[in-house]
């Protein structure tokens, strides 16, 4: 038996809802095809964008969106992306697969989809290959409405009123795809090109993101504060020039030449998936404690802009869309990471799972007209009962499982947080690809009135496909009883849980 500890009566930070975001880059099928299908499609859709998409997205409460890359937000001119669409350039994805990229998703498109699916709104400038007035005259575009050549240009290509940005990426990945910089020249280029990014509405401002480091490279994370979060000319007070610091961590089973299949894989290379994601919280603790040094009041968000599992390529796929399935074990990876993102909402206010549809750990594949939900769609829709909440003071007791050495993991994980009505949202993953675990939740002097329970489990690699859709979905759950402040859970091998308690 294995005990939860919850301590409603503590409360540790607040669940910002884009902690759940999403990510959609023009990579593959994502973007054309996924989301967007034009007006004149035979695939239902709203000013082009799919409605089976986009209801899917809004049932499982997206808060946020990034767009449009990636390493394609390097190479974007969004000039080549307004006005009429026949006359909009033709360009070639150089980092996807050398295809064509006609434009015919650009700004407004892509803030038509945020409107349909009420969710915040990403950007990703280019660093890499565009220049500040670019990038500058992009923010005058969607956010100013006064009179300006660029607030004109807006309202002629049809957008009387300015849009928001929530966010705004200062580049993408510049110590590689972005760039290959090095960090002291990326801090001055960041320092300069944010300058640019002004705020037009003093009640809408824009958060700035700068690229933040990949994987442990915390010497990279120590280089951006140390010449980025405090200085002279510093338009934001408290915040210096920044207000979030990406960090990109991807796990991949093997290496990067040869990753491992998505759906075929054995016990070991189970644990193996699940030792690698677990990563997440030592980098994420030790970039914050880098953080917490410049920035002891947690002004600066660590935004996890790019994360998720990232496999060889369904056979038969063009190796440059990143087309992967997607099993339980992709459910307890988004289980996992979300209940680190959880434990860590001091710091981390944003992370963004890659990518939306049909590229790497995607909530939606579609096919033609079809359109499945994920193992990894479940997890984020039973998780959305976290956003907004408050981080409630919780521990478990587990053990140490695995195959071998080095690929050992904790059986069980968790994390625990009061919604605005009261409630109290436990989600619990069970790690093991073979047995089962009692735990008992021990809500101290809280006396126990209802539990709603809801499950995604089953073998570790249980996917759906296109023949057979809801082989996993989020079921009901009834495995437990309640005693008092306690509730004995059995959780089943290989599965995520959600209760909802009443106190
Ligand atoms: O998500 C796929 C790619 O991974 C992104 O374009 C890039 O930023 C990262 O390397």
């Amino acid at each position: 038996m294995y005990k939860l500890l919850i301590n409603s009566k503590k409360e540790l930070g607040h669940i910002n809802p884009e902690i759940q975001g999403h990510f959609s880059e023009h990579l593959g099928r994502c973007i054309y095809e996924g989301i967007f299908v034009g007006e004149n499609s035979d695939i239902p859709n709203t000013n082009g964008m799919r409605n089976d998409v986009v209801n899917a997205l809004k049932a499982m409460k997206l808060p946020v969106l990034r767009w449009p890359g990636g390493c394609f937000a390097d190479e974007y001119h969004w000039k080549d992306g307004i006005g009429p669409k026949e006359t909009r350039k033709k360009m070639i994805n150089t980092n996807w697969g050398g295809v064509v990229e006609d434009n015919s998703f650009g700004t407004h498109e892509f803030m038509e989809l945020c409107k349909q699916i009420g969710c915040k709104t990403y950007i990703n400038g280019n660093v890499g290959s565009g220049t500040v007035r670019e990038m500058s005259e992009w923010v005058e575009y969607m956010t100013f409405d006064g009179v300006s050549p660029m607030a004109d240009l807006r309202k002629e290509n049809g957008s009387e009123a300015s849009f928001t940005v929530d966010y705004f990426g200062i580049g993408n990945e510049t110590w590689g795809c972005g760039g290959f910089m090095v960090p002291e020249y990326y801090a001055n280029q960041y320092r300069q090109y944010q300058a640019f990014v002004k705020n037009y509405n003093s009640d809408k401002k824009i958060k700035r993101i700068a690229v933040g480091p990949s994987d442990k490279d915390y010497e990279w994370t120590e280089t951006l504060l140390n010449q980025c979060f405090k200085g002279q000319g510093s338009i934001n007070n408290n915040h210096g020039f920044m207000d979030g610091l990406s960090l990109h961590y991807y796990t991949v089973p093997h290496d990067w030449a040869k990753k491992g299949s998505a759906t075929v894989f054995t016990d070991k290379e189970w644990y193996l998936t699940l030792s690698k994601t677990l990563l997440m919280d030592e980098m994420i603790t030790k970039h914050s404690a880098i953080m917490d040094r410049y920035d002891p009041e947690g002004n600066i968000g660590l935004m996890v802009d790019e994360w998720g599992t990232w496999y060889d390529v369904e056979e038969g796929t063009n190796p440059g869309f990143l087309y992967q399935q997607n099993t339980i074990r992709d459910a307890l990876v988004a289980g996992i990471n979300l209940n680190i993102f959880n434990k860590h909402c001091k710091r981390v206010k944003m992370a963004n799972i890659a990518q939306l549809v049909n590229v790497l750990q995607a909530v939606i594949l579609t096919e033609g007209d079809i359109m499945i939900k994920t193992p990894t769609y479940h997890v984020f829709k039973m998780y959305s009962c976290h956003q907004d909440g408050t981080l409630l003071e919780s521990s478990i007791d587990t053990d140490t499982i695995g195959l071998e050495e080095e690929y050992m993991v904790p059986n069980l994980t968790e994390s625990v947080s009061k919604s605005k009505d009261g409630k109290i949202n436990i989600t619990l993953t069970n790690l093991s690809c073979t047995d089962s675990y009692e735990v008992e939740s021990n809500l101290l002097e809280d006396t126990v009135k209802s539990v709603r329970a809801s499950i995604v489990g089953g073998d570790m690699s249980d996917h759906n496909t296109f023949e057979k859709p809801e082989v996993v979905r989020e079921e009901e759950f009834t495995d437990f009883t309640v005693n008092g402040n306690k509730i004995l859970i059995k959780m089943p091998k290989s599965s995520v849980v959600h209760l909802e308690v009443e106190i």
